[in-house]
């Protein structure tokens, strides 16, 4: 039966506007949030190119004096900022002190199948693995997250995630100092039981639909307040929820600018009052506080949802906040907006040697027959019709190419990754791509139909295939998954 609590996670519903301004700044007394955190930053060239990771089990107060129970990557929760070089060999040392097997996946990191961290490169409690990364591609923002099969939800959601910068020496007079004006903003969202735990719900309807929790938190924390120079900044965001899509933007309704997609910079930087990101996906955005007003950066209701029937009861416009930044009198390094970014690298859709068809079903169909007794069938939830198995090669592709990749939502709208490879959206829902889409991809939320050109730069071998998939991580984790070879 479908139920209000299940239509509110469909709806994507968040907690009031209200109740969580009112926590802006007093987070240390009551929601634990406060001022932004920052990630550690660790630039692997300054260590020498060996950079060692621990995912390890914490503590960390969502509210204060209410542990939680976490993950993180040597940190309670989330994990170090990594900078790596272009052109440089980066030697990880990612241990795992969990009770139970991990594996670490680098995310739009170009590199061979076998250091990707997909599902086979199980590490095992109190294993270490050792993958030595080449870093070549322009510079962006990439991240990191575990990836075994059938627990990649749980353990993200538990904290396992972080952010990789990937830096080519160019600088475009960009703001970059860390965590003054180059800022990384991990947006999650999350529910948690009365004594300040993570509650991971794993009902059959956040497996068809993906969990979706009634709090946001950046960083880590709730509702945080980040003091920013009075000028230019650039905020680094990632959606890292697990099914959540949000609609940023700031509660005066001023122009932003998206600077950078997954893949790297966009040619010019793109107006923008509101900013749809998807479960995985990042965009480089540049915000101008040299007004000096303290402003709300807020997201509204999960639209693409909302064009189900059964949650219309929940569309409602109202926005919540997300985090508050406020300027203050410290010099501002970039007072002006670059008018030229970097052209990203050209493709031809002609040269494209392969065109595919993925259809990415959330079983949602066949769980409807079901329930009004019209079909036994199953719900099968998967891609063509199948779930994944570890044990198939579902695409071979050949080293150098490019191939057309048609992708089909049915059920709702799914965010389609791709691993070991970028793309640019041909088309999305039959039209071109708008300005910001329309950059070097490697994750896309596919309402209807999108058809990508995706380039194979990387090779994978049967024993260490390439994964693509749907990156809600419920999805994910119930087999709307396949893999590829590339040789
Ligand atoms: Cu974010 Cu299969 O990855
Ligand atoms: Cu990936
Ligand atoms: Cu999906």
């Amino acid at each position: 039966m479908i139920t209000r609590r299940a239509l509110t996670l469909g709806a994507g519903i968040i907690a009031s506007a209200t109740a969580l301004d009112a926590q802006f700044g007093r987070g240390e007394r009551s929601r634990g949030g406060g001022r932004l955190p920052v990630p550690e930053l660790i630039n692997a060239s300054q260590l020498g190119n060996v950079v060692k990771l621990r995912a390890a089990p914490g503590r960390h107060e969502f509210y204060k004096g209410k542990p939680a129970r976490t993950f993180g990557y040597s940190a309670p929760i989330l994990g170090p900022v990594l900078r790596f070089r272009r052109g440089d060999r980066v030697q990880m040392i990612v241990e795992n002190a969990l009770d139970t097997p991990t594996t670490v996946h680098w995310h739009g990191l170009l590199v061979p199948g076998d250091c990707d961290g997909g599902p086979q490169q199980v590490i095992g409690p109190g294993d270490t693995w050792h993958p030595t990364l080449g870093i070549d591609q322009p510079a962006t923002t990439l991240w990191y997250h575990p990836h075994p099969h059938h627990e990649t939800a749980r353990q993200v959601y538990l904290g396992l995630a972080g952010l990789i910068i990937i830096d080519d020496g160019s600088s475009l007079g960009l703001p970059q100092e860390f965590g003054v004006d180059d800022l990384p903003i991990i947006i999650q969202d999350r529910s948690f039981g009365s004594d300040g735990s993570l509650d991971y719900d794993t009902s059959e309807l956040s497996t068809i639909y993906g969990l979706r929790g009634d709090t946001i938190i950046v960083n880590g924390v709730i509702a945080p307040v980040a003091r920013v120079p009075a000028g230019w900044v650039r905020l680094r965001l990632l959606n890292g929820a697990n099914a959540q899509n949000f609609e940023l933007r700031f509660r005066d309704q001023r122009t932003f600018y998206a600077i950078g997609s997954d893949g790297g910079f966009l040619a010019q930087p793109v107006a923008m009052k509101v900013l749809r990101i998807s479960p995985a996906e990042r965009f480089e955005v540049l915000v101008d506080f040299s007004d000096r007003k303290a402003v709300v950066l807020e997201t509204g209701p999960d639209r693409v949802m909302g064009i189900f029937g059964q949650i219309s009861d929940f569309d409602s416009d109202q926005y919540v906040p997300v985090m508050r930044f406020e300027p203050i009198a410290r010099a501002a390094a970039v007072t002006r907006l670059p008018q030229q970014l970097a052209e990203p690298a050209a493709v031809n859709a002609k040269d494209a040697v392969q065109r595919r068809q993925f259809v990415l079903n959330n079983g949602v169909c066949g769980q409807k027959m079901r329930m009004s007794g019209q079909s036994d069938m199953p719900a099968l939830i998967g891609i063509n019709g199948r779930t994944h198995d570890p044990n198939r090669i579902d695409v071979e592709t050949r080293l150098g190419t490019t191939e057309i990749w048609e992708i089909v939502s049915v059920g709702m709208p799914h965010p389609f990754h791709v691993h070991g490879a970028m793309f640019r959206a041909l088309s999305l829902d039959g039209a071109p791509p708008p300005a910001h889409l329309a950059g070097w991809k490697d994750t896309v939320l596919v309402e209807d139909k999108a058809e990508l050109v995706v380039r194979f730069t990387q090779p994978a071998t049967r024993e260490h295939p390439f994964m693509y998939h749907c990156h809600i991580l419920e999805h994910e984790d119930a087999g709307m998954m396949g893999q590829y070879t590339c040789a």
